[in-house]
């Protein structure tokens, strides 16, 4: 079963990112450097894809360096959009965010015409952290909740370099199921909304095709690569997970296991997923999508020829129905 998401109130953040952008001269876009395709917002590219796009892979010292680059490699190439790696570790990450939007909007600038930038990016993908950093203190979160909207701030990186937060939050939309189950891997989604076992299994799998050392050297097994991703779960069960009464293995436990081992990087650096690997599955993703959209009008086309043929009584005139009394 894919992860179900359905968080409420996007059309607010999209309204207000709508008003915001008319004065934005570039937008910048956070994504998770572990899952770049999945932790960004199509909405966003949709309300967005008129204005130059810097793309920031945040949390890079978390990511696989390799992938990194073939990310980074793959937004450079596209037109209007620069990319660069950050994480929360590089002190003064301003100079190198500072000069990719001169460079996508080499007009801007000076005191008459500064540079005005809109920050957006899913819950967790470090923004805040970031947007402390860049002010040099720490500010307190103004509203995390679904449809809270965060008062607006400006934050001033230069007299000439002005940086508006997103107004509202801006929720991850799952339109392919593997993107659901690293959205969740990640931390970027509420723990009610999915399953630790499906997840985890899902990310076993994915470790063991592509990362099977990390695998037995931190679980000290052998052989990553040949194993099921159940036989993984259950031998990080046997490992680290404890056992049950009768001897069961705790699969929840191990489940647990494995999902916060990633998110502490105690796997090492890893990255679920490649330019080309998303592609695929995002055009999977958009074929569902179609094919059910495609069913939907079918359905609704035959409700309405259904509603056409239901005779109507006949319209009695107003005079008529005057006279007939
Ligand atoms: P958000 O505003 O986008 O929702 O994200 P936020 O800055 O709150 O960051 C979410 C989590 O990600 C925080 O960890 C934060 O410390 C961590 N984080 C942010 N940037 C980076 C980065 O570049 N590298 C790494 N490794 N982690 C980063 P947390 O455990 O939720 O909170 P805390 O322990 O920092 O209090």
């Amino acid at each position: 079963m894919a992860i179900q998401w359905f968080p409420g109130h996007m059309h607010l953040t999209r309204k207000a990112i709508q008003e915001r952008i008319k004065e934005i001269d570039v937008v910048i876009e956070l994504l998770d450097a572990r899952l770049p395709g999945s932790s960004a917002n199509p909405m966003l590219a949709e309300i967005t894809a008129a204005k130059p796009a810097l793309k920031v892979l945040n949390k890079q010292d978390l990511a696989d360096p390799e992938r990194t680059a073939l990310w980074l490699e793959h937004y450079n190439r596209q037109p209007g959009t620069r990319a660069l790696g950050l994480d929360a570790s590089m002190a003064t990450p301003a100079k190198a965010l500072v000069a990719a939007c001169h460079e996508l909007a080499p007009k801007r600038g000076g005191m008459t015409k500064p540079m005005r930038v809109l920050i957006c990016g899913i819950p967790n993908v470090g923004k805040s952290t970031l947007i402390n950093t860049l002010k040099g203190k720490r500010a307190a979160k103004t509203g995390d909740e679904a449809g809270v909207t965060k008062l607006e701030q400006r934050i001033t990186i230069a007299d000439d370099f002005y940086l508006y937060d997103t107004p509202g939050v801006l929720w991850p939309r799952i339109i392919v199921a593997k993107s659901g189950y690293n959205l969740a891997a990640s931390g970027a989604i509420g723990r009610n909304a999915f399953d630790e076992q499906e997840v985890a299994l899902e990310l076993l799998d994915y470790l063991r095709q592509h990362y099977p050392t990390t695998l037995e050297e931190r679980y000290k097994i052998s052989g990553a690569a040949s194993l099921t991703d159940e036989q993984l779960l259950d031998a990080i069960g046997r490992k680290r997970g404890g056992l049950l009464s009768g001897g069961k293995i705790n699969l929840q436990k191990a489940a647990e296991v494995a999902i916060y081992d990633f998110r502490q990087s105690s796997l090492g650096r890893i990255t679920l997923e490649t330019p080309d690997e998303f592609a695929q599955w995002l055009a999977v993703g958009q074929k569902i999508d179609a094919e059910r959209q495609i069913k939907k009008d079918a359905i609704e086309m035959a409700r309405l020829i259904k509603f056409k043929k239901v005779p109507r009584p006949p319209r009695v005139p107003e005079d008529n129905a005057e006279n007939s009394d």
